[in-house]
C-alpha cells in the first residue's frame, strides 16, 4: 500500500493531488496543512475517503515538522492497522506549498512602498515558505523516506523560476524564491543519488485554482480575485512575452503530473520536468 505525503494540501493543486491519490485503490495519503479546521475544501474531500490523514504543519516551522516525522515513526497514534504500518515509512513526498497570496504574489520591484517593505515580504513570506519550505519538509521526512524502497521526492516548481519564462515585470519575489527552490531540489538530488533517491521538480503549467481559493470575510470574493488575477497575468504574459497560455483545471494538471510521477526512474533524478513529461521548456 503506497504512502504519499502532500505538503500544502488545503486547496488548489495540493488538494487535487490528495483527491486523485485517495481515489486510487490501496493508497495512504497524508495531507499536511497549516490550518486543518480552516481547510474546508480538504475536509469535504476527506469526508468521502478513509485513506486521507490530515496533519497540522507549517513548512516554515522546521522543529515542528521534524517532531511530526519522529512521531510518525514512533507509531503511537492511530488504531488503524493500515495507518500504523505506513507511519514507519513514507514512499512519496510531494512538496506543493507556496506563498501565493494574491495581494503580494504579483508585485514587481516598483510595487513595494519602500525597501523595508520589499525586504520583509521577500524574506518573511516568499523566501521562508517557497525556498526554505521544501528544504525543511525534505529534511524532516528524510528518515521516513529512507525507510522505504521507493524513495521519490517531488517539488512542485514553476515556469516563473526559469529565466526565459519569467520575462514579465511582476512576480519578482515569487520567481526568485521558486528559482531558489529549484536549486534546492537539484542539491538534494545530488546529495541523495547514491542512496537510490529520485528527486525532481515538476512544473504544473498554468492552473486555475480559483474554485478552491476559499472565502474571506466578504464571502467568495477571494475566488473572484484569484480568477481575475490569473486572467490579468495571462494577458500581461501575452503582451510582454508573446507567450499565450490557457489555464488548465487542477484535475487535468494533476492527472498529467501523476503520470509523470508514476513513471519516475533513476535517470530523472535532478531534472526540472513539465507536467506533460519531459524536461521543462519555456512556452509549454
Ligand atoms: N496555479 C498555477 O498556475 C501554478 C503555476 C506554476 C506553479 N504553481 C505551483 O503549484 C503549487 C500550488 O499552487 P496553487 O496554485 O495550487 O496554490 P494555492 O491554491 O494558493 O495553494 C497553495 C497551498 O500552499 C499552502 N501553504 C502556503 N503556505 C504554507 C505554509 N507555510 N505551510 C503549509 N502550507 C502552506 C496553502 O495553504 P493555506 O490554505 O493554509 O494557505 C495552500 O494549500 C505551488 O508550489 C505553486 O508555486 C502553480
Amino acid at each position: 500500500m503506497p504512502s504519499y505525503a502532500v505538503i500544502g494540501a488545503s486547496r488548489g493543486i495540493g488538494l487535487e493531488y490528495v483527491r486523485q491519490l485517495a481515489s486510487r485503490s490501496d493508497m495512504v495519503v497524508f495531507a499536511v496543512v497549516r490550518n486543518p479546521e480552516g481547510s474546508t475544501h480538504l475536509n469535504a474531500v476527506a469526508a468521502s475517503f478513509k485513506n486521507i490523514h490530515i496533519i497540522l504543519e507549517d513548512v516554515v516551522d522546521y522543529n515542528s515538522l521534524e517532531s511530526l516525522a519522529n512521531d510518525m515513526r514512533c507509531d503511537t497514534g492511530s488504531s488503524e492497522a493500515s495507518f500504523r504500518d505506513h507511519r514507519r515509512k513514507l514512499d512519496y513526498l510531494i512538496h506543493n506549498a507556496a506563498s501565493t497570496n494574491v495581494s503580494t504574489v504579483y508585485k514587481g520591484f516598483d510595487d513595494y512602498a519602500n525597501m523595508d517593505e520589499l525586504d520583509a515580504e521577500f524574506i518573511s513570506a516568499a523566501y521562508k515558505i517557497n525556498s526554505l519550505g521544501p528544504i525543511h519538509a525534505i529534511t524532516a521526512f528524510l528518515p521516513l523516506l529512507r525507510a522505504s524502497d521507493t524513495k521519490k521526492i517531488v517539488v512542485i516548481g514553476s515556469g516563473a523560476a526559469d529565466p526565459k519564462s519569467t520575462q514579465v515585470r511582476r512576480l519578482v519575489a515569487y520567481s526568485m524564491t521558486k528559482a531558489a527552490a529549484l536549486i534546492a531540489a537539484t542539491k538534494f538530488a545530488v546529495k541523495l543519488q547514491d542512496e537510490g533517491f529520485v528527486v525532481v521538480t515538476i512544473c504544473p503549467g498554468m492552473v486555475d485554482c480559483s474554485a478552491t481559493a476559499g472565502a474571506d470575510t466578504e464571502g467568495c470574493r477571494k475566488c473572484e480575485v484569484v480568477a481575475a488575477s490569473l486572467k490579468e497575468m495571462s494577458s500581461s504574459m501575452k503582451s510582454q512575452t508573446g507567450i499565450e497560455v490557457t489555464p488548465q483545471t487542477p484535475e487535468a494538471s494533476v492527472a498529467a503530473q501523476l503520470k509523470v510521477i508514476d513513471g519516475l526512474e533513476a535517470s530523472h533524478n535532478g531534472l526540472f520536468l513539465q507536467h506533460t513529461g519531459g524536461e521543462y521548456r519555456p512556452r509549454n
